[in-house]
């Protein structure tokens, strides 16, 4: 997707060029602009963000770079990030119709067709030359929800954060819900079903959660009686689809406790200015439901580094999450505080002072054996011939848990087009499997780029050991 009319075409050859041009003027906003695409085009993702982070350090206002850090978003699965970028793009500039169109394409892709119609029909009233026939297609026949009107940006339907896993037998129903929990928009508020059982491996993140807040927990008398005090929240950081956000559904089935999920964008309403006091009444929400785990989602979203959010709105917010973290003595007792992260270098360090995020745990890619479990979990939803779990583990070495759902989609899609020419089902084996998982590539080594930077250079207080002992680099 381009965003800016100057710069078609740029091949991956002439990155380095660009590259060599930076370094004789690194502060020519026209050539970070076209740099930062570049890299976006070519998915050098890490390269494009602070490209564009350079050029907004120069030019506050720059559209471009605005746009282009919530397209490198998009790119790196951070829909919410992308979401909030959009918005506030809008709420700055409510003429560009480019933005519209991309805020448009990312809730379309969310499921969220109303308001991708109206924001469409918005973006084609401001400029009929940014009119997307893919997007006109998805969108052909829905009705147009109350958003690209001028009231609009006050009506803002929450995205259902936290992960896909077994989205069908993962809630218990027959719990009680909690209207407010609707008002924010909240629709993960359930007891979750998952337990620690239904995540393959992750040994060494299940001890720390049990460690750190299931058992100040379940056994208060004796935490009390040695003064230790319970409290702050853990962070999970790792590479994207890891498991972060299924070990902390499970840590609230684990413990029959309420969970509540959510991401920036169910918060953040900048055009009314209430993000604060939605913040607060989550929190209110989760002590009044408590036991409860309270579960941000990329919380580098919310949690960057505050001199970047310029808006006074972000800072605010931060500091009122920040108030409501602390709590004062027993205020939060019983709320188990989880955030996750792809990208721990973007938190503000403010948020891992003790009593709050003081904890930070690395969720690796699964190992041999958690694969192996995985694969097990997820063969339980095929109709399945012969499987050799730990074959097809051995073969998929860096492969996350949402690799090895590729690797499940693609061995399916054969078995169904097999299925289609014969009308018969035939049951997936094994070998299917290995097959397509020749064709997919992990998707952690792009993550473990990044974090080798950081953790090499960039280690206070040993907060990236755990990087360096999976690299092999630890001494
Ligand atoms: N340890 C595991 N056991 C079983 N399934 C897993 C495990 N890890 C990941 N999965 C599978 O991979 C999917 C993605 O995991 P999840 O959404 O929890 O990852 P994540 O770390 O939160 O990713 P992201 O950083 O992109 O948010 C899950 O829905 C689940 O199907
Ligand atoms: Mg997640």
């Amino acid at each position: 997707m381009r965003f800016c009319c100057c710069n078609q075409g740029i091949m991956a050859s002439q990155l380095d060029s660009l590259r060599l041009a930076l370094e004789h003027s690194p502060d020519n906003v026209p050539l970070l602009l076209l740099f930062a695409e570049a890299c976006a085009d070519e998915f050098q993702l890490a390269d494009a963000r602070s490209a564009f982070e350079k050029v907004l350090k120069k030019d506050v206002k720059n559209i471009e770079a605005k746009i282009g850090l919530a397209h490198v978003a998009q790119l790196e699965g951070k829909t919410s990030e992308a979401v909030v970028r959009a918005e506030q793009l809008i709420g700055e500039n409510p003429e560009h119709a480019p933005a519209y169109v991309f805020l448009s394409r990312l809730l379309a892709g969310e499921g969220d067709l109303a308001r991708a119609r109206s924001l469409y029909d918005k973006a084609l009233s401001l400029d009929r030359g940014v009119s997307d026939p893919g997007l006109e297609k998805t969108l052909a026949g829905v009705k147009a929800g109350n958003d690209g009107d001028d009231d609009s940006s006050k009506k803002k339907a929450g995205i259902a954060a936290g992960g896909d896993f077994m989205e069908s037998r993962e809630e218990d129903d027959s719990q009680p819900r909690g209207g407010a929990a609707f008002d924010l928009g909240l629709a993960d508020f359930a007891r979750p079903k998952v337990s620690f059982a239904d995540v393959g491996g992750m040994d060494e993140v299940k001890k720390e959660i049990r460690m750190k807040i299931i058992h100040p927990l379940q056994h208060a008398n004796l935490f009390n009686a040695y003064n230790k005090k319970a409290g702050g929240g853990v962070l999970l950081y790792g590479p994207p689809g890891c498991g972060k956000t299924l070990i902390s559904k499970a840590t609230a089935g684990e413990i029959k406790a309420n969970f509540i999920a959510l991401g920036l964008h169910q918060i953040l309403d900048m055009w009314i200015g209430n993000s604060e006091k939605h913040m607060h009444e989550v929190f209110q929400l989760a002590r009044q439901n408590a036991p409860c785990v309270l579960f941000f989602d990329e919380v580098d979203a919310f949690a960057a580094d505050r001199r970047d959010l310029r808006q006074s709105a972000g800072r605010n917010l931060i500091n009122q999450f920040l108030s409501e973290m602390d709590g004062s003595d027993s205020q939060n007792d019983g709320v188990l505080i989880l955030g996750a992260t792809n990208a721990p270098w973007h938190i503000d360090p403010a948020f891992r002072r003790p009593g709050r995020f003081d904890r930070a745990l690395f969720v690796p890619p699964p190992d041999d054996g958690a694969r192996a479990a995985i694969i097990e979990v997820m063969a339980r939803q095929k109709p399945m011939g012969e499987l050799d779990a730990c074959a097809l583990a051995r073969k998929t070495a860096g492969f996350s848990g949402a690799d090895l759902k590729a690797v499940f989609d693609l061995a399916t899609e054969d078995a169904l087009e097999r299925a289609m020419e014969t009308g018969k089902v035939i049951p997936l084996v094994t070998k299917d499997l290995v097959k397509a998982a020749a064709k997919h590539k992990p998707t952690t080594k792009a993550w473990f780029e990044s974090a080798k930077n950081y953790a090499m250079y960039a280690n206070q207080s040993g907060f990236y050991d755990e990087v360096l002992k999976h690299l092999g680099l630890f001494k």
